[in-house]
């Protein structure tokens, strides 16, 4: 298919014809479920992006007259947003699906299966043969048309597979019903390229285009007034925004915003929002205005999350990282001298292909020397269709799992060495409500997102306070205030 250059003012008149498109779908759908009392029942795996178009799935789902439901037994329909980045979340995909025949048997459900994984072909041819009861199947850049799939299905009850592979548009307008009251994710880019050799993504969520800074100011300015306190800029490359689509160069300017760091200063101004995070940068992009920007934004939090995924040159080179041990450790020096109290979480990938027992020991020694106060770590998952999985010396299982614990163990007496430390400090703590494992106590998180629970009463809720912290725990600290 050939791709028609249109300019942007086109592009958006495009894209506002096929919102406005869908808005209708969703009435016609709304029209034919009147008064059925019909429920719905959403599985999302996977990251934080896949959480949002969850939530924007739940606005278009919600708005056609359906109501959410924890038990898919009694739902109308079934939504599977699903991940691919590793092999557990497919095995989790397959029991669920097996689960569903039999309610689908007894009572008509709907099932739909969107996300990532649907842009494989192995996993729909899988789904075609195996699970033959499925009715959508939905992919990355057709989320925004579930209102017409679904319609589509209910009037004709054939099935439905609406998966493309060209770069889908960026789409704005349609609801979305988020989770929390106080804290909000706000995707600003899409897509990757930058094809890591271990990584899905690049194919699976194309290539990467950014929102107008204009749609990204609206949505937070609205955000705001509706009381959220914290806002997430989500990217599966968050900080290469406005970089791919040579903003400048198009005399494309809004507000001054060209960059990410022009970006986080705009968004720092917004009344209301008193925390802005944002996940996932790339070290190779973190540029020294996105550096200035975060120490200069007050509400910018100083846990900045850089995914170092192995710390041996030689790993990094074959996962094609783009920077070398070298590279990061200087990275994070920088970073540490320019931002008073800078804390970092990190990714760390264990066991990829060709990883020597030297390689390993590389990525604790950066793990020693950094000194994460968080840090998310995989075993090596083989990609089919990725570099990766075609290189030799792939690690065994065991030893991939021996490495595995061994950095589980550094890790977790780095996060205990680095709890104590705030034992006695007095901590900005973002108020969320009832602690789920005691209602008696409530619970919060600092700006380092160390989870807090102290006693305190309802009215505290969605309020930052100070908390004197007085214990440390594993996962959390102990906090009271202090009169
Ligand atoms: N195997 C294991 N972990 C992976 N990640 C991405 N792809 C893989 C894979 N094939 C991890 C990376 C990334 C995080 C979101 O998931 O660490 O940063
Ligand atoms: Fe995957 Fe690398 Fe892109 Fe992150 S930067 S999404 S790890 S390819």
């Amino acid at each position: 298919m050939t791709k028609t250059v249109q300019s942007e003012r086109g592009r958006k008149m495009v894209t506002e014809q096929e919102v406005n498109k869908q808005k209708e779908f969703i009435q016609k759908v709304k029209e034919l479920n009147n008064a059925k009392n019909l429920k719905y029942y959403i599985l999302t795996m996977g990251c934080q992006l896949n959480e949002n178009d969850s939530e924007k799935l739940c606005g278009m789902i919600e708005e056609m007259g359906y109501t959410i439901t924890e038990q898919y037994q009694e739902a109308d329909l079934v939504v599977f947003n699903t991940c691919c980045v590793r092999e557990n979340a497919e095995d989790k995909l397959f029991g669920k699906l097996g689960e569903l025949k039999r309610v689908k048997e007894q009572k008509g459900t709907i099932i739909a299966i969107g996300g990532c994984m649907m842009q494989e072909k192995h996993i729909t041819d899988k789904i075609h043969e195996s699970y033959p009861y499925t009715d959508i199947i939905f992919g990355t850049h057709t989320l925004y048309k579930f209102p017409e799939d679904l319609y589509k299905t209910i009037l004709s009850k054939t099935k439905m597979q609406d998966v493309i592979d060209i770069d889908g548009e960026v789409y704005e307008g349609l609801p979305i019903k988020r989770t929390s009251n106080i804290k909000a994710s706000v995707t600003i880019m899409y897509g990757c390229n930058n094809f890591c050799t271990y990584c899905i993504v690049p194919y699976v969520r194309g290539r990467e285009r950014s929102r107008h800074p204009k749609d990204i100011l609206e949505e937070v300015e609205q955000l705001a007034k509706q009381g959220y306190k914290e806002i997430t800029l989500l990217g599966q490359n968050v900080n290469s925004y406005l970089i791919v689509e040579k903003w400048k160069e198009k005399g494309i300017d809004y507000q001054g915003i060209n960059s990410f760091a022009t970006l986080l200063r705009a968004i720092n101004k917004i009344d209301g929002i008193e925390r802005i995070r944002f996940v996932s940068p790339h070290p190779k992009d973190f540029t020294d205005d996105v550096i200035s920007a975060i120490a200069e934004c007050e509400k910018v939090c100083k846990l900045v999350h850089l995914p170092l995924q192995s710390g041996s040159t030689n790993v990094l080179k074959r996962m094609n990282r783009k920077y070398t041990k070298e590279q990061y450790l200087q990275l994070v020096e920088k970073m540490k001298k320019q931002i008073p109290n800078l804390t970092l979480s990190t990714d760390i990938i264990v066991g990829f292909a060709g990883e020597t027992e030297e390689d390993f020991e590389d990525t604790l020694d950066v793990v020693r020397k950094v000194c994460f106060e968080q840090v998310y770590m995989f075993i090596y998952s083989r990609r089919v269709g990725t570099p990766g999985d075609k290189m030799p010396d792939q690690i065994p299982e065991e030893i991939k799992h021996k490495r595995f614990d061994r950095l589980k163990e550094l890790v977790e007496s780095q996060i205990e060495s680095n709890n104590q430390k705030y034992v006695g400090t007095i901590q900005k703590v973002l108020v969320e409500g009832p602690s789920k494992n005691n209602p008696e106590l409530l619970t919060g998180r600092t700006d380092s997102n160390k989870v807090v629970i102290f006693e305190g009463t309802s009215s505290l809720q969605d309020k930052i306070i100070e908390l004197k912290i007085v214990s440390e725990h594993m996962w959390y600290l102990k906090g009271i205030i202090e009169t």
